[in-house]
């Protein structure tokens, strides 16, 4: 059975990201270099993909044991134990050799603290006393091996206790040994992590965006998917790069759909290129349908009035849906919160080009 070139679920392998030469190459050198990043982008504009190939170029050049922490919709200091002791029990090797033995010193058995934590409150371990168990652990390895600690979605955490104050107070001794990568998709909230005095990550991580896929990074992908699995993408390739705006997980959804339809050792046509819109706009439809309904009704009219005129604030937009400027304005900053639109110096537009196209074609 062949297998798609093009996967858009999850996170690519390490030497399937392309068109990021660039932005790889910063990560290789900050981190390498021991200073912290924080990689922000929207949902799905292939943050995690990206850090995967970073830490597997960097390990090549310097052995490094990575640990993956990943901190989306957390919601308490047990919960970020939990995270905290899978991604130790996700290393390998000499690493994890020691970390074993530095835990065992402070009776910490790495990857049965949740098991542990789920136990009844009276009987099981304070949350607060294994997140310093763990983080001491963690610290104390760091200094004998070279590490890069990935916080994916670290804006999840804000506000869930104390925790990132317990991560900086413990790993403030070892930001000199470790490479240190915070990624989030929620472009406010990142800065404000970064930005604020009273932020314990304050003035600390150097920040690193990701913008679109390139025109051409598109074209390419979709045309060497194509051609290594003997099909030619023909005038579908533009025809992809143009409709996905550069969003790096819809355009390979597109091009996966159009991979589908085209026959080994065929061409791709304008007919395929109907036929792949039509089926991805009806496949997602459902999805973007349920995504729109459950917003609040200023931001659905400020999502339409974008998708009709490039700009929030239209004035017959705003007459249109009954809506002041300053409800405009606070509908608008919570979709920039969000990462669900992007503002440019000149225009604004949807983070999705097909929630755009669904919103365009179903909505006056
Ligand atoms: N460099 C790239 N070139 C082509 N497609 C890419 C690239 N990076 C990511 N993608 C596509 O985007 C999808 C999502 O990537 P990834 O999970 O890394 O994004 P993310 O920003 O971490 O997403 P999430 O917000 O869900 O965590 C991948 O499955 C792939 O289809
Ligand atoms: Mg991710």
């Amino acid at each position: 059975m062949e297998r798609s070139p093009f996967p858009h679920s999850g996170p690519l392998e390490a030497d399937e990201v392309t068109g990021r030469d660039d932005e790889a190459a910063d990560l290789v050198r900050l981190l390498g270099g021991r200073v912290p990043v924080a990689l922000v982008a929207p949902r799905r504009y292939g943050k995690t993909s990206l850090l995967r190939r970073a830490v597997w170029l960097l390990d090549q050049v310097e052995p490094t044991s990575t640990i993956w922490l990943d901190l989306y919709g957390l919601s308490s200091v047990s919960d970020f134990a939990v995270r905290l002791d899978r991604a130790l029990a996700g290393t390998t090797g000499r690493f994890r050799e020691s970390l074993d033995r530095i835990a065992g010193g402070l009776s910490m058995n790495i990857g049965i603290v949740s098991v542990d934590l789920r136990r009844s409150a009276r009987s099981g371990p304070d949350p607060t006393a294994t997140v310093h168990a763990l983080l001491d652990s963690l610290a104390r390895t760091t200094e004998q091996h070279p590490t890069v600690l990935v916080v994916d979605e670290v804006a999840d955490a804000v506000g869930v206790g104390n925790v990132l104050e317990l991560v900086r107070s413990h790993l403030q001794t070892v930001y000199r040994d470790m490479g240190l990568a915070f990624a989030g998709s929620k472009p406010t909230m990142m800065t404000r992590l970064f930005a604020d005095t009273d932020q314990p990550f304050y003035s600390q991580a150097q920040r690193v965006e990701l913008k679109p896929l390139s025109l051409d990074a598109v074209l390419d992908v979709v045309h060497h998917g194509f051609r290594a699995t003997g099909r030619n993408a023909g005038p579908v390739a533009s025809s992809i790069a143009s409709f996905g705006a550069g969003h790096p997980q819809r355009s390979m959804e597109l091009a996966d759909a159009a991979w589908w339809i085209t026959d080994p050792g065929t061409d791709a046509d304008q007919a395929t290129w109907e036929s792949t819109i039509a089926a991805v706009r009806s496949r997602s439809a459902p999805a973007l349908r349920d995504f729109f309904g459950v917003l609040p009704g200023s931001q659905q009219a400020v999502l339409r009035a974008v998708v009709r005129t490039g700009a929030p604030f239209a004035a017959s937009e705003g007459r249109f849906h009954d809506l002041s400027n300053s409800s405009t304005t606070i509908a608008r900053d919570a979709l920039v919160d969000a990462g669900h639109l992007i503002t440019g110096p000149k225009s604004t537009s949807l983070t999705d080009p097909l929630l755009a196209d669904w919103i365009a074609r179903e909505l006056p």
